[in-house]
């Protein structure tokens, strides 16, 4: 017999976070739990956690100390994924009262701690990825289906706590990705994003020696007339092969748009942040890229503030960045994190000039976004369905540059549907779907 019943879950973090998130509530709904949204009716409290910042860490305790006071005291609460791994026992440290701590490959033992109450449940092992097989399938696949195919990073960045948190690298099993992406689409997936920390390094040798990268699952997905859009995220730039820039010229299910982060402009920093690519080569992929596919759009994350970052270094970023004119793009300013090399480094940057770098790069990447929406009006673009606004007046779509399109709302509305563009703003686009 359990003695929960009711389970609340909070989510911070990346996509492969949000996956998990499902998961984890897919596990509890088969055993026997209903979902709340509400904290203090809760008898299980799950935070889904995020470590990539020192921001994202604190977020989590603060939620933490205001969970001990709402919830029942009966209730069970504590947390999984990469704050769980980062901070370990001293979890139980700082909130004495708390039931698990569960890190990232570790969280399908949760039902233990439903059948001991009264143990604390520690786990951060890097232990595989067992956990893909042990969980149960989501029954209903949601338009968008994420589909996780490696996890862990081998790249070891020094600003990085990914590869500590989430463990050295390890791709799944082809059969099984593909067996997955199958599962999606007859349950109504319309997209596949396959996901991954290196998601193109992926690489999976069978019994037989074959060895499977991500071009040959882009190219399997493809024929399943179910799936209309493929993409996935997110990109190491090294691992951006010949095979896989073909499969953007050859494979029209394969959205025109990549995430491939360049992290810095600088040849110096880039070297101390351990990305050994010169910006040469970089922008060389790029170039390919765009012959494979002319319409093809980039966006990319960057690190503002690294130890050691001059003003002439980051006159370098905003350079790379006028030079490539990303799209979607997200800038950070630098945060130290345990277990990493760049934490130690001399030179760390003030935080009153990572602010007013973070400042500019921020407003650049706004007005080039801007840009590009306008530059959207007359077109049209095959978009997906997301659902309705807050208002319920509108219906909101995806573009294949993951622009946000509203129309008005109408009965019946197709899922996936040509629309044309007829206004821009820096946020969002509006359109008229096209029958
Ligand atoms: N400080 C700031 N940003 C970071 N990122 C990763 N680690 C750090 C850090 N220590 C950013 C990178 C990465 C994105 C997910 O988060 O830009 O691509
Ligand atoms: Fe955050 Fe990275 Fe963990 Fe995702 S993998 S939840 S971005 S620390």
């Amino acid at each position: 017999m359990q003695k929960t019943e009711k389970f609340f879950i909070q989510t911070f973090g990346c996509q492969m976070n949000v996956y998990d998130g499902w998961r984890i509530a897919t596990m509890l709904e088969h055993h026997g739990m209903v979902r709340t949204d509400n904290v203090s009716d809760a008898d299980i409290i799950i935070l889904n956690t995020c470590a990539v910042r020192a921001k994202a860490t604190d977020k989590v305790f603060s939620a933490l100390g205001r969970i001990r006071r709402a919830k029942k005291p009966s209730a069970l609460f504590g947390i999984v994924g990469c704050v769980a791994r980062e901070s370990g026992a001293d979890a139980f440290r700082r909130i004495p009262d708390l039931n698990f701590v569960l890190g990232p490959q570790s969280y399908h033992k949760l039902p233990d701690i439903l059948q001991n109450p009264d143990t604390k449940l520690l786990n951060i092992d890097l232990g595989g990825l067992e956990k893909f097989d042990e969980l149960p399938q989501m029954e209903r696949s949601p338009r968008v289906a994420y589909i996780p195919i490696q996890e862990g990073c081998n790249h070891c960045c020094t600003y990085c706590i990914v590869p500590y948190t989430r463990g050295r690298e390890i791709s799944r099993a082809y059969n099984d990705v593909i067996r997955d992406t199958i599962h999606a689409a007859k349950t109504g997936a319309i997209e596949i994003c396959f996901l991954g920390q290196n998601v193109n390094g992926y690489k999976y040798t069978d019994e037989t020696g074959h060895t499977y990268r991500l071009s040959d699952l882009i190219r399997e997905t493809a024929k399943i007339p179910e799936i209309m859009r493929i993409r996935f995220t997110s990109s190491y730039p090294t691992e951006m092969t010949d095979d896989l820039i073909e499969m953007f010229a050859i494979e029209p299910k394969l959205l025109p748009f990549l995430n491939m982060p360049i992290q810095s402009g600088s040849q110096n920093i880039l070297t101390k942040m351990n990305r050994p690519y010169t910006l040469e080569l970089y922008c060389d992929i790029i170039n390919k890229l765009k012959i494979a596919r002319p319409d093809i759009q980039i966006s990319s994350d960057f690190i503002v503030g690294f130890p050691g970052e001059t003003d002439q270094d980051f006159a370098e970023t905003m350079r790379i960045a006028q030079k490539i004119k990303y799209i979607n793009s997200y800038s950070f300013k630098y945060s130290p994190r345990p277990h990493t090399a760049a934490a130690l480094m001399p030179n760390q940057v003030p935080e009153i000039t990572k602010a007013e770098r973070l400042a500019k790069l921020d407003s650049y990447l706004n007005d080039v976004q801007r840009e590009f929406n306008e530059s959207c009006i007359d077109k049209t673009l095959l978009c997906l369905l997301e659902g309705p606004d807050k208002t319920g007046k509108h219906l909101i779509y995806r573009t294949p540059y993951m622009q946000q399109c509203i129309v008005e709302h109408i009965e019946n509305a197709p899922e996936l549907t040509d629309i044309k563009i007829t206004a821009a703003n820096k946020a969002s686009l509006r359109g008229k779907i096209i029958n």
